[in-house]
Formats: C-alpha cells, sequence, structure tokens
C-alpha cells in the first residue's frame, strides 16, 4: 500500500493478542505498523513488527522491493513490540544498517545482543535517500526514553512511533480517507491514557518540538496513517497531555453484594438531577480498569467508592487507584466514599490515596455501615449536587 510518493505501508495486523503489554485489552485487536522510503540511492525500513508476524512481514516488505536490498532500518522505538522482528530482518538483509541514537543502540545490546552495521544519529541529524532525506527528532519519555521520531520533508510525513498512535487492526486500508475510522477514537484515548498517560509534560514537550513541521502524513506505529484527520489527532494529544477535561463525572464502585453500588446510584440518579448529562458509573470487578482510566481521562469528575474487605480496601478498587496515582493525573475534582460491616477501613484507606493525588475533594466523603439508610443517602446526595455545582460553575 502506497501512503504517497515512494513512502509505503507494511505493517501486520493482530488479531490473536488478547491483552497488549500483558495488560491491556484488544478488543478491535492491534496493528503494528511499519513503513519503507525508497529514495532514488537508498531504501529505509521504519521499525517493524512484533516478532510473531515476521514472515508475513517479510512477504510485504517483498512485495514493493522485489530483490532490491534494504539500506537502513530507523529504529524510533525499542518496545519489543516495534524492535521484535529486528533480528529477523537482520538476517534477510545482512548488510542493513540499523539508525539510532545512543539510548537505542545501549537497548538493542540489551535485548537482542545482535551485531549489525549501525549510524548513530542525534537532535537534527538527516539521512539523504536520493529524493527523500529523513529528518531525526529525539522525544524521549513519548513513552520510552529512547524515542524519537523521523520526518521525511520531501512528503510531509512524520513517522511518529507510538505518538498518534491507537488499539484496533486496520480493517482493509491503512489510511484514514479510506476506512470507516469510528472505532479508533475511544481506543486512542484508551491507547493514550494507559500506555502514554503518564508522561504529559513530555508530550507537551515533542508537540511543541514538532510543531513548526508541515504534516501531510502521520505514519504512526499504531492503527491508521492520518491524513485527513491530522489536526484532530493533535489536538486530541494535546488535550490529553493537558489533562483537559470535558464536564461529566465517573463513579465507580467496588461491591460485594451491592450494598456499596446502591450508593453509587444514588449519587448518579442526583448528578443526572442536577444536570450533568455525561455520568459512568463503573463497577470494577466487572470493567477492565483501562477502559475506567480512559473516562477519567474524558471527564473531570471522579467519585469512588469501596467496600471493606479484610479490614483492606476491596481490592480491584486498590489496584484501580495504584494506576490513577501511577499516570500522575491532574485537574480532576474527586470525591470519595467507603463503606463496612463490622471492621472500619475502606473509608479510612480511600482518604488516604485520595491524598495522594493531584486531585480536589469536593463534598464531605462518606462512610456508610452495613447498608443505605436515609442519612446515608442524604450525605449522597449532597456529594453528588456539591460535584454538580463545581462542575456547572466552569460552564462557560
Ligand atoms: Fe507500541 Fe511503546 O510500543
Amino acid at each position: 500500500m502506497e501512503i504517497t510518493k515512494d513512502v509505503h505501508y507494511v505493517g501486520v495486523n493482530d488479531r490473536r493478542t488478547t491483552q497488549f503489554e500483558g495488560l491491556w485489552p484488544l478488543p478491535y485487536g492491534v496493528s503494528y505498523n511499519s513503513y519503507l522510503v525508497v529514495g532514488t540511492e537508498k531504501v529505509a525500513l521504519i521499525d517493524t513488527v512484533e516478532v510473531c508476524y515476521c514472515e508475513a512481514y517479510l512477504k510485504k516488505i517483498r512485495a514493493v522491493l522485489g530483490d532490491r536490498k534494504i539500506d537502513y532500518l530507523v529504529i524510533n522505538h525499542m518496545e519489543p513490540d516495534h524492535s521484535g522482528s529486528l533480528p529477523f530482518i537482520l538476517s534477510h538483509y545482512p548488510d542493513i544498517t540499523f539508525v539510532g541514537n545512543k539510548k537505542t543502540f545501549e537497548m538493542i545490546d540489551g535485548f537482542y545482543g545482535t551485531g549489525g552495521n549501525r549510524h548513530l544519529v542525534a537532535e537534527g541529524d538527516t539521512l539523504d535517500l536520493g529524493g527523500h532525506t529523513l529528518n531525526f527528532y529525539l522525544i524521549p519519555m513519548v513513552h520510552w526514553p529512547e524515542t524519537m521520531v523521523t520526518y521525511d520533508a520531501t512528503t510531509s510525513t512524520l513517522f511518529a512511533g507510538d505518538a498518534f498512535g491507537c488499539f484496533g487492526a486496520l480493517n482493509g486500508g491503512c489510511v484514514d480517507k479510506d476506512i470507516n475510522t469510528d472505532i479508533y477514537w475511544d481506543e486512542m484515548r484508551r491507547y493514550y491514557s494507559n500506555i502514554v498517560g503518564k508522561y504529559g509534560a513530555p508530550v507537551q514537550r515533542a508537540l511543541k518540538k514538532l510543531g513548526g513541521l508541515e504534516l501531510k502524513h502521520i505514519c504512526s506505529t499504531h492503527g491508521p496513517v492520518w491524513v485527513e484527520n491530522v489536526p484532530r489527532v493533535i489536538d486530541i494529544y494535546d488535550r490529553l497531555s493537558r489533562y483537559e477535561a470535558e464536564e461529566g463525572v465517573v463513579v465507580a464502585y467496588g461491591t460485594m453484594y451491592g450494598n456499596t453500588e446502591a450508593v453509587a446510584e444514588v449519587i448518579a440518579e442526583e448528578l443526572c438531577k442536577q444536570g450533568i448529562k455525561n455520568v459512568v458509573l463503573h463497577d470494577v470487578s466487572r470493567t477492565h480498569h483501562s477502559f475506567i482510566i480512559s473516562d477519567i481521562f474524558k471527564y473531570k469528575g471522579l467519585i469512588v467508592g469501596s467496600c471493606t474487605y479484610n479490614t483492606q480496601l476491596f481490592p480491584e478498587m486498590e489496584a484501580l487507584l495504584s494506576k490513577i496515582a501511577a499516570r500522575d493525573m491532574k485537574d480532576r475534582y474527586i470525591g470519595y466514599f467507603g463503606s463496612y460491616t463490622w471492621a472500619s477501613a475502606a473509608y479510612k484507606k480511600l482518604g488516604e490515596y485520595v491524598n495522594t493525588l493531584n486531585f480536589e475533594v469536593i463534598g464531605d466523603a462518606i462512610e456508610m455501615k452495613q447498608t443505605l439508610n436515609a442519612s446515608t443517602e442524604d450525605a449522597a446526595r449532597a456529594m453528588a449536587r456539591a460535584m454538580a455545582e463545581k462542575l456547572k460553575s466552569e460552564r462557560k
């Protein structure tokens, strides 16, 4: 598939892996994108694919190049979903030269201990292929330290690594203007929030660094090639990395028998009554946390509730809170409620967790013993009203 003159898509689709990075469900699969830039003098391959798909990958490369050799393998990112086929490519193209920065080569040594010719690049370096000159920009911690991007000024194409990527295998075509992109938008936010979400500041630095480039094609390592949606995907990454959020509330709760859930239902009902339309309830035992994290990136308000379990927080709630904390999120409003039957713990531990987050606590936290009564219901409605008022005060 030729994306633009001399730039070809040679990536593969993975509809078999159930959990990306061993953690994140893939309801629509995922693609591992790789590209060929065919110059008049030299050929460059940009990134590789997950090693399980190396045979199909080689066929795609050969369909473009025939017997012509590949001169360079540009390694924008060393995570094994992209570097995994590196030894395989070297075995088929033994004269190939790896192109990477200092940290790239340290990781190649560590992961693969492989030889191969090497061409070290630094910020702003270029590589002439004949008719196409590749420009290299380092974007460390988006989302690994060695990460860089490669820009072909001739075609205004950015080979972006994971940046601007999303979950979801490609269904027939690879360029956004040729396919229905509906499934990719929520999956872009879920991808960003779970994989890249901790690194908002490095993403902002990268966006500023790349801001002056003309971008006609963004070729990420996952998901569609962006052509007609270039401004939209840049805007999404900009907003997410600034932790900007929409009006709305995620109510996430851990419940064993439904008593804690009943508080969540009251809060949601009152939020809706107060005019907050975007209210999403998640049972933390049922909804995979990647979807909850994605919604927390989307909405400004969060209310968490947990029953007490073995004199601790409900385990799935503790797991969710640790994922939220690990992402260094900010500029959110939070409320919380805990429950117990015979030994109070969840309320206190939720408070301890919440104090470690960079969120503003809204309303009075609630502790419930055993089941919902009139006073707990009043407190739940008061918390919902406080959250709704805070959100509505920010309407423009
Ligand atoms: Fe798709 Fe960070 O690897």
